[in-house]
């Protein structure tokens, strides 16, 4: 089983969509059984809550139920995901240095990255956009960037781990 865990600062806008929609384009490709994902934040702001309203809503016009509770990021989880994919920088530079400060050590760019290193359309925007203080149709941006930059991303994951459909 590959696991892949999203990251971004509250676990309650970004991460819950990308976790969602990442489950609903492994699940399509019917690879339920070969692909797991999950999410965090790097801050606890938020633990123990469904996402935030906004992201719940948007995401049910696309027909995806969110169920996550917003959980931190913790060590264990270092070792405990194949792949650690964040929404910005600033995600980016939290999970590096406990992952430094930990191991010892940098983590691999195919350990940790950012999640539009795989968008197709990224038109050199790395982050994928804090939507928090923004209005309804921001959350709408988000939902498109992380589908689109999942179907990338599920693509490279299969390539790379070689991952096959079990025939019933
Ligand atoms: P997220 O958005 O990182 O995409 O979940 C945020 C959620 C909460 C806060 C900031 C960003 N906050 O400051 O509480």
């Amino acid at each position: 089983m590959i696991n892949v865990l999203f990251v971004c600062l509250g676990n309650i806008c970004r991460s819950p969509i990308a976790e969602a929609t990442f489950r609903e384009l492994v699940k399509k490709r019917g690879l339920q059984d070969k692909i797991s994902c999950d999410s965090a934040g790097t801050a606890g702001y938020h633990i123990g809550q469904l996402p935030d309203q906004r992201t719940i809503k948007n995401a049910e016009k696309h027909g995806l139920k969110l169920t996550h509770r917003g959980r931190k990021l913790s060590v264990a989880d270092l070792d405990a995901f194949d792949h650690i994919v964040v929404m910005d920088e600033a995600n980016f530079k939290d999970v590096n240095d406990l992952y430094y400060k930990t191991k010892h050590k940098t983590p691999s760019a195919d350990k940790l990255f950012l999640l539009r290193d795989h968008d197709p359309e990224t038109r050199g925007i790395k982050e994928v956009p804090d939507p928090y203080y923004e209005s309804e149709p921001f959350f709408e941006d988000v939902y498109q960037i992380v589908w689109r930059s999942n179907e990338a991303l599920l693509d490279y994951l299969i390539e790379k781990h070689q991952i096959v459909k079990t025939e019933e």
